[in-house]
């Protein structure tokens, strides 16, 4: 975050109170009823957790204790047994809502499907028994890569429904990077389309598919099943590649689901951190499914006949939790969307709203800054008046964007929730509940009930006036290690701040402070990784990926404050030998990091250097590459540099 809208933010005063009418019909209708909420769950954190996961869903088995906490380990509902498709689909169907959408689908150019429950329920149980015909089994875990269709969540319904872990990998990533994810999970099947439409262009799915297995690169997958979407011509490799409309169709549609044990593993989700490879996060059935399914129900106040419309991806854990689980065990009608606003059709968004009559939104900051930036013009052309809530979630919003979003889309009467949460947290943790808190522009308000959130030095001690956001009592959706890396899971996020008073506190990664109201702002992340339109890289990432270019010797990659992107990637980069740095080279380089990641991990600038900043010890000093990256002087202590000209070159080659 640039120090002008940290500025702006610390001089913000501005409060805006729930609407009457919107806290009379709210699930939770006033501040007294949040802090009675808030007192009741922090008094007896079980026994709230408990109650709400005996009323919210439904148990084959109930469990025997709500949480064995064995620090930084948890398990939730140990011995229940449930199953999230069932919550999802099954006891819906005994209900008024079986024929209630389920699913609206606007897909690109111009396709639309809606799937009722009972629809959706017949997918989801067809695709389950293709996955058991193909071998998988209850543990097995199967790859997701999938543009924005119905199929991507029918089939992480089909895996949940046999209890087959899913790893949904963002189609937006390189061969190179769904091949790390499939290795890592050792994913038996994948699943994936024959293209998906973004911004007017197909992006080649299955063509990445058959790159990142190609030569045995994914030792263990044994089938492909492949969605026919754009129907381009692909590839199908004998005995291994299927077409899902010829599997489902001679499927059978009865397949109950499984029970499964709270502690199953439901998914593994690839999320980048400080150091190393992306990490796998792990979460299970139960505490997940109830997580999820309190939050959207609460913070999204979700009514009966509310459309709602999440403009995630499900590549990302706020399209796993939000567009798909949370809503669905809900009951509600979820909306997805396949493509983006893009010159050939800005108002598409708004355009959405209109046609569905969408009364909950919610989208990034990141998109609420490029919809400014297309004008007013667009969203006033449209009746939005359906719209009663508004959400944002995924980096901290400015002010002047927030206060945008409340007179533009919101009509200054829908409350806006902003949500701080993460990959991790299975669900969102620090957000006003609409009916009951009031808003001010860029806080994130308020924990969630039985979320124990604080702002800490690295002892544990509580200093409100700016330090590390971190959590101090389990939640159910809580991610329960990282796969096949308990050790890393541990020092990533307990030990950083030692256990203060025999209490374990959850490290976030993120910045934070909280005003005198209690009001949590969250400033970004503390740590070496990036927010690029929300979309979160590590620094190591994007550096081994230009370092595995032959005619770069070394790189160091840092964020820079970003009006639109809110953090744009800057590498500096020294070359081998008699290489030069030319034009040529940074266009290839950024090429070769998209080739290794994907589109989102594009540096925005590559600087070509003699030498980069570092100790006397041989660490790069990233602080001044920062403050060089941002145009700014380079601040604090610079007598720790081992060579002192590098800063001055740096600067001339600005
Ligand atoms: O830095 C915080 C930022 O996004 C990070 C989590 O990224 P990811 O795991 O990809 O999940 C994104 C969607 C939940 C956090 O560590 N972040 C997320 N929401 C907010 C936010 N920063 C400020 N305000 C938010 N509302």
């Amino acid at each position: 975050m640039s120090e002008a809208t940290i500025e702006s933010i610390l001089q913000e005063t501005r409060r805006f109170h729930p609407p009457a009418e919107f806290s009379q019909n709210a699930h939770i209708k006033s501040l007294e009823d949040y802090q009675h909420l808030y007192d009741r769950a922090k008094a007896d954190p079980q026994k709230f957790w408990g109650e709400l996961a005996e009323q919210e869903l439904h148990w084959f088995q109930k469990w025997d204790t709500v949480l064995d906490w064995q620090p930084p380990f948890a398990k939730w509902f140990v011995g229940g047994k449930t199953n999230i498709s069932y919550n999802c689909l099954d006891r819906h169907l005994t209900t008024w809502r079986k024929n209630k959408a389920a699913l609206i689908w606007e897909g690109e150019p111009g396709d639309t499907r809606t799937l009722t429950y009972a629809q959706l329920h017949r997918e989801v149980c067809q695709m389950a028994n293709v996955l058991k015909q193909l071998g998988v089994q209850k543990g097995d875990r199967v790859g997701i890569y999938m543009p924005m269709i119905p199929e991507a969540a029918i089939a992480m319904l089909a895996c949940a429904r046999i209890g087959a872990p899913h790893t949904v990998v963002f189609g937006g990533f390189s061969a190179e990077a769904l091949r790390d994810r499939l290795i890592d999970v050792q994913a038996r099947v994948v699943i994936t389309a024959d293209g998906g439409w973004r911004k007017d262009a197909i992006v080649p799915l299955k063509a990445q598919v058959d790159k990142a297995l190609a030569n045995g690169g994914v030792p263990g997958v044994e089938n492909v099943i492949v969605v026919r979407r754009t129907e381009q011509d692909v590839y199908m490799q004998p005995g291994r590649d299927r077409w899902w409309h010829e599997l489902q169709q001679t499927a059978s549609a009865d397949c109950p689901a499984e029970p499964m044990d709270s502690e199953d593993l439901l998914f593994i989700l690839y999320t980048s951190g400080s150091t190393g490879k992306p990490k796998g996060v792990v979460h299970t059935t139960g505490g997940y499914n109830l997580y999820t399914h309190i939050t959207t129900k609460w913070i999204f106040d979700l009514q009966d006949t509310d459309v709602y419309w999440c403009t995630a991806d499900v590549g990302w854990i706020t399209g796993h939790s939000y567009i798909v689980y949370g809503p669905l065990s809900n009951g509600a009608t979820t909306l997805m969307y396949e493509g983006a606003p893009r010159a050939s059709n800005p108002g598409c968004m708004w355009d959405i709203i209109e046609k569905h009559g969408v009364n909950v939104f919610y989208t990034a900051p990141t998109a609420i800054r490029a919809f400014i930036k297309m004008g007013d013009d667009l969203p006033k052309a449209r009746n939005l008046s359906s719209l009663r809530l508004l959400g944002t979630v995924g980096e901290p919003i400015n002010p002047e964007a927030w206060m945008w979003y409340y007179r533009v889309i919101g009509g200054e009467r829908c409350p806006i929730v902003d949500t701080w949460w993460q990959t991790e947290t299975g669900g969102i943790m620090i957000t006003p509940l609409p009916g009951a808190i009031p808003t001010k522009p860029g806080s994130a308000t308020l924990p969630f009930p039985g979320i124990i959130a604080d702002v800490v030095d690295l002892e544990g001690n509580s200093v409100a006036e700016g330090g590390y956001l971190a959590v101090k009592y389990p939640w159910p959706g809580m991610m329960r290690t990282i796969y096949g890396d308990p050790d890393r899971f541990r020092r990533t996020y307990w030990e950083h701040i030692p256990p203060k008073d025999g209490q374990y506190l959850y490290f976030a990664g993120d910045g934070a402070r909280c005003d005198k109201d209690g009001y949590f702002w969250v400033m970004g992340r503390v740590d070496d990784v990036i927010n690029v339109s929300g979309h979160r890289l590590g620094t190591m990432e994007i550096e081994s990926a230009l370092v595995s270019h032959p005619a770069v010797a070394e790189a160091a990659v840092v964020g820079k404050p970003d009006e639109l992107k809110g953090e744009d990637i800057v590498a500096f980069v020294t070359l081998e030998g008699t290489q030069s740095g030319t034009e040529e080279l940074q266009k290839e380089l950024k090429r070769h990091v998209v080739q290794e990641i994907g589109a989102i991990a594009r540096p925005g600038e590559i600087r070509f250097t003699d030498a980069l900043p570092k100790t006397r010890s041989g660490k790069i000093m990233r602080r001044l590459l920062r403050n060089l990256a941002s145009g700014q002087e380079v601040s604090g202590d610079t007598s720790t540099l081992e060579d002192r000209g590098v800063l001055d070159r740096l600067r001339e080659g600005a």
